[in-house]
């Protein structure tokens, strides 16, 4: 674990990030932060590399990576065909929250960072720390989120830890992760792109530079499979099932009484707003409803301290799908499971 504490000065903290860098040159595997979540990276050009990843989170190996770069020049070495529009999101988005699905180029890419597609996913991640190891180690790195495949992504270097220490060869600490929630994957591989996971970037923010976006109909009705692979797993569970309530606090608080009643410890997940106004086994404000950016980015770290606690059952409060909203709803009825309880049903 190399702590890097000042993050507008890497000079102070060069030998963490070079030590890292040979890391991944030596094709070991190694955990650093980016803007959204924390990122378990590889040589994107060894197979041997990339194998690691897979190994360490327990990946099923059909589920493709994102490769991270710290240039543009970088893309136009692994992807073609790149639309007018995608330029356009580069220009505005880069450094940031939004992964780009593009045809892939040439063979310099481990085929199984693609897991046998023909297509990439790309971004250039916001975070002094991630980009200065992209630099430094000088290939492209191909990063999931570097938690245990199925739980909650990283948002600290002490998640990545409890998941995966033993298995990786280290963790570059910067501290909490921003956005909390994972890049929004847009594929650009038709005239309209089409959104296949929603996240840091909103589809409105898409839609303000480049006009119409479409959503991949698996994340709005049942029955379709998701168009990213990872979409299809089950995801970002905490230990005890999740249901997500749709309705007021007071039935809230009388579906946390009756599941009492029948002797379960209930674990809520509620807002700064109605804290107070809760009473459970456990209950924990993530974020304000005023501020969904602020719900964003405690999600992971609140469904976590579930798992510390001995809940049987975590209630949560029911989010606006609007802006961000968007993706923390699609993480947590991943979380549910799809089981949502609404009021006057
Ligand atoms: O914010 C993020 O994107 C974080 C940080 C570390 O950059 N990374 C991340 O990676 O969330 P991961 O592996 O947990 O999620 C990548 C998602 C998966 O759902 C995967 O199936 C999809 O992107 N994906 C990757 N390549 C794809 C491709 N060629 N076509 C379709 N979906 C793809
Ligand atoms: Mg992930």
């Amino acid at each position: 674990l190399w702590t890097v504490d000042d993050l507008t000065d890497l000079s102070t903290s060069y030998s963490h990030f070079t030590q890292a860098a040979n890391l991944l040159r030596e094709n070991e595997v190694v955990a650093f932060p980016t803007e959204t979540v924390y990122g378990l990276g590889a040589n994107a050009c060894s197979d041997e590399a990339v194998q690691k990843i897979y190994e360490a989170k327990g990946r099923p190996s059909d589920n493709p990576l994102i490769v991270h770069i710290a240039s543009v020049s970088t893309l136009d070495k692994i992807v073609k065909d790149v639309p007018e529009y995608a330029y356009k999101l580069i220009s505005e988005f880069w450094p940031g929250p939004l992964t780009l699905i593009l045809p892939k180029k040439g063979d310099e890419l481990s085929t199984l960072v693609t897991a046998g597609l023909d297509t990439v996913g790309v971004r250039m991640p916001d975070h002094p720390l991630a980009l200065a190891l992209i630099r430094e180690a000088d290939v492209p790195v191909a990063a999931p989120s570097a938690n245990k495949s199925g739980k909650p992504s990283p948002t600290h270097a002490s998640h990545v830890y409890h998941d995966l220490h033993g298995k990786i060869s280290g963790i570059l600490d910067g501290g909490a992760t921003g956005v909390g929630v994972e890049s929004t994957v847009l594929d650009c591989t038709s005239a309209v792109p089409t959104i296949l996971r929603p996240g840091g970037v909103t589809k409105g923010q898409l839609e303000a530079v480049i006009g119409e976006v479409t959503i991949d109909q698996a994340l709005i009705e049942e029955g379709h499979a998701p168009k990213a692979p990872g979409m299809k797993y089950t995801h970002y569970a905490p230990n005890a099932p999740v249901v997500i309530v749709d309705g007021t606090i007071n039935f809230l608080q009388k579906l946390i009484e009756q599941h009492q009643r029948e002797g379960k410890k209930v674990g809520v997940l509620t807002t700064f707003e109605n804290v107070a106004q809760l009473h459970a086994h456990k209950v924990i404000a993530c974020g304000s409803r005023a501020d969904l950016q602020t719900v964003a980015a405690q999600l992971y770290d609140v469904l976590r301290k579930f798992d510390e606690s001995d809940v049987d059952l975590i209630l949560s409060e029911s989010f606006p799908q609007v802006g961000v909203g968007e993706a923390i709803m699609n993480r947590l009825l991943k979380a549910a499971g799809n089981q949502v309880i609404v009021e006057g049903n």
